[in-house]
């Protein structure tokens, strides 16, 4: 048996007991036998969940592009590691070997240290998905910077935010991005976010689309002319264990985004071995995630995970609609795609259309389907499993989140049985634990509640950067001695997990998690409005839309309401991005508040989801009328 590679129901039961029974050494075995280290540790595991101080593979050093890049050299140098295939259907793909990767991050890193970037420092990444990004990342990490990259989709206030939050001391981006049949001005964006950066003295810009762009004497510089005069050889930076290797990230249900800090070697390990499983890959497989870098699924499973198994990962650059919807089917077949990992809300998009799109194409080379960011409805499941995976391949339904890492909860093809919705069973080495309301553990199965993890894994974030009080309050404080998902969840009679989604502010919009409070401050600065509240409703394609709830100051109410929805959406544009815009926009005078002033959220979200029958008890309410002409209104 092997606690690497699991290859059937009963192994996975065995290596699950053995991960509870002994954590320690089983984490130890996989970290001994699957990954290279420069001395090793001192102690596998010491914790406190409750300060929470959580400390892996303590006193080892390592880097982690040595186990992405160099120690593959030996054996398959020449073997792709990245496949890039560019928006442009008409573009040849570029095969990156190891041996030309190793180049690339090695000639980048010794550009980052050229410009003055070291050990510790913060570079802020916001590229595109060309293979800079991938060798951006990688080049931090060698030489021990820590990466923070940011969405090309971000808008500048958005970025602006975040390279301030971690004191970013330098840019990476682009001219800009192509996009479908658009363009897209990533260098303007940064531009204007650096209107109220200080901290940043260095720009460097990768020409993508060859575009005019202004450059800012003495502090930005093109790149390629760079790199161009850079060494081939880079010593990796020696780093300890639980040094922080990157910072992405993530909304709260409140306030500014939250920096999750990930560490080096259990970050590493996790996403190698988690990799490994759930996608089952072997040596000469083809394996594409189509996230994009600038979320954790990229950061663990288009570079870290594949890369530290030897393995080759496709990054492409375009959407799924260009030049049409079977762009996707066309880019498996053209590479002879094994494993395919996408994302609910893009499944919904491709089941609308005509299944010529799919029919068209040869997928007889995929063997694993997989699925993140959001419960997976039944009918995707099936259009997904009949049409995609032709009733062969098992589809695996992931659960996890940019703060655990690497995937917690899933299936093991060809393993583990799937149950549309369920993502099945946790992963070795995770103890998840259901809640009651009364912050009781649920025992036995066909039970309900909140989804936490009651014993620390290697890829858990460490912190929130710069505020590790938030980040005991958010995630510690709720279960004294677990880690709180901020997800609901079930088991059913046979111990699967099925996700129900967001218990907090949170709402999943088309796979991206958003705040409720930074889109409704974002309204709030719109001058005729008094105040909002924003809910999820349902919505066929992106899982949840955006319902915002809007009392307008006595100057805005003779205003047309056309016009302030699309001056609303635009600030949200502004404030966070395209992403964030609302579908349905209510202009109401009043909102259903507690007795102590805090908004009803419950009760809008009944109303924006046409779901009255039961609004449940309203006497508690300041203001129960507002609720009646809310109804009447409702869009
Ligand atoms: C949701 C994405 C149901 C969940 C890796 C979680 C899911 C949030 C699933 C994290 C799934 C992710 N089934 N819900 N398979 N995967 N989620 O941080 O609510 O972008 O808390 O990480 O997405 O989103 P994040």
């Amino acid at each position: 048996m092997s606690n690497y590679h699991i290859k059937s129901l009963e192994e996975y039961f065995q290596v699950y007991r053995k991960s509870v029974q002994n954590p320690e050494r089983f984490w130890e075995e996989i970290a001994e036998e699957n990954f290279m280290w420069r001395k090793r540790w001192d102690n596998v595991l010491s914790y406190d969940l409750n300060k929470p101080e959580v400390s892996w593979f303590e006193g080892a050093k390592l880097n982690i592009t040595e186990n992405c890049i160099d120690r593959h050299l030996y054996t398959k140098g020449d073997k792709t590691a990245i496949i890039f295939e560019p928006n442009g259907p008409s573009q040849k793909a570029v095969h990156i070997t190891y041996n030309q990767l190793y180049e690339r991050v090695c000639k980048f890193a010794n550009v980052l240290k050229s410009q003055g970037i070291k050990k510790g420092d913060r570079v802020c990444i916001y590229l595109p998905m060309i293979p800079e990004l991938a060798v951006s990342v990688l080049a931090c990490a060698r030489i021990g910077a820590i990466h923070s990259v940011v969405f090309a989709g971000f808008s500048a206030t958005a970025l602006a935010t975040r390279i301030n939050d971690c004191d970013c001391k330098m840019v990476l981006t682009s001219d800009g991005s192509f996009r479908g049949n658009k363009t897209i001005d990533l260098k303007g964006i940064v531009d204007e976010a650096l209107l109220s950066c200080n901290g940043v003295d260095t720009v460097l810009v990768v020409n993508r689309i060859n575009s005019e762009i202004e450059m800012k004497e003495g502090r930005d510089q093109w790149l390629q002319p760079l790199l161009d005069n850079a060494q081939v050889q880079c010593e990796p930076e020696i780093m300890a264990a639980e040094d922080p290797l990157f910072i992405l990230y993530t909304s709260g249900s409140t306030g500014k985004p939250k920096g999750m800090v990930h560490s080096t070697a259990g970050y590493m390990v996790y996403t190698g071995y988690t990799f490994k499983n759930v996608f089952q890959y072997r040596e000469d497989d083809i394996y594409w995630c189509t996230a994009d870098i600038g979320w954790i699924t990229g950061h663990s499973y288009i570079v870290y995970g594949p890369l530290a198994n030897g393995a080759t990962t496709v990054m492409f650059e375009g959407v799924p609609n260009y030049p049409d919807w079977g762009r996707f089917w066309e880019i498996v077949e053209k590479h002879k795609i094994n494993q395919f990992y996408t994302a609910p809300t893009a499944i919904r998009a491709l089941a609308k259309e005509n299944l010529d799109f799919v029919e068209k194409y040869d997928l007889s080379s995929l063997k694993i389907l997989g699925t993140v960011g959001e419960p997976i409805n039944e009918e995707a499941w099936h259009w997904y499993n009949d049409n995609i995976g032709n009733k062969q391949s098992p589809i695996v339904d992931t659960w996890w989140q940019t703060e655990t890492g690497g995937i917690m909860i899933s299936p093991i093809p060809f393993s583990t049985p799937t149950i549309p919705t369920y993502a099945t069973l946790p992963l070795p080495g995770i103890q998840p634990a259901l809640m009651d309301e009364n912050g009781e553990e649920l025992t036995g199965n066909q039970v309900s509640g909140r989804l936490c993890i009651k014993f620390p894994w290697p890829a858990m974030a460490r912190t929130i950067w710069g505020n590790h009080a938030r980040y005991k309050e958010t995630y510690f404080s709720a279960y004294p001695n677990r880690y709180f998902t901020g997800d609901g969840a079930m088991r059913n009679s046979t111990g699967y997990y099925r996700i129900t989604g967001r218990v907090d502010d949170v709402i999943i919009v088309s796979g991206h998690n958003l705040g409720t409070a930074p889109i409704e401050d974002a309204i709030n600065e719109h001058p005729a409005v008094a105040e909002s509240a924003i809910v999820g409703f349902p919505h066929e394609i992106k899982g949840s839309a955006l319902y915002g709830f809007v009392i307008l100051k006595e100057t805005g109410e003779s205003r047309s309401h056309d016009n302030l929805r699309k001056e609303i959406n635009q600030i949200i544009t502004e404030h966070i991005g395209p992403i964030a815009k609302l579908d349905k926009i209510q202009f109401t005078n009043g909102l259903p508040k507690t007795r102590s002033g805090k908004i009803m959220r419950r009760i809008l979200r009944k109303i924006a989801g046409k779901d009255t029958s039961n609004l449940g008890d309203t006497s508690t309410l300041l203001n129960p009328e507002v609720v009646e002409d809310i109804m009447r209104n409702v869009l």
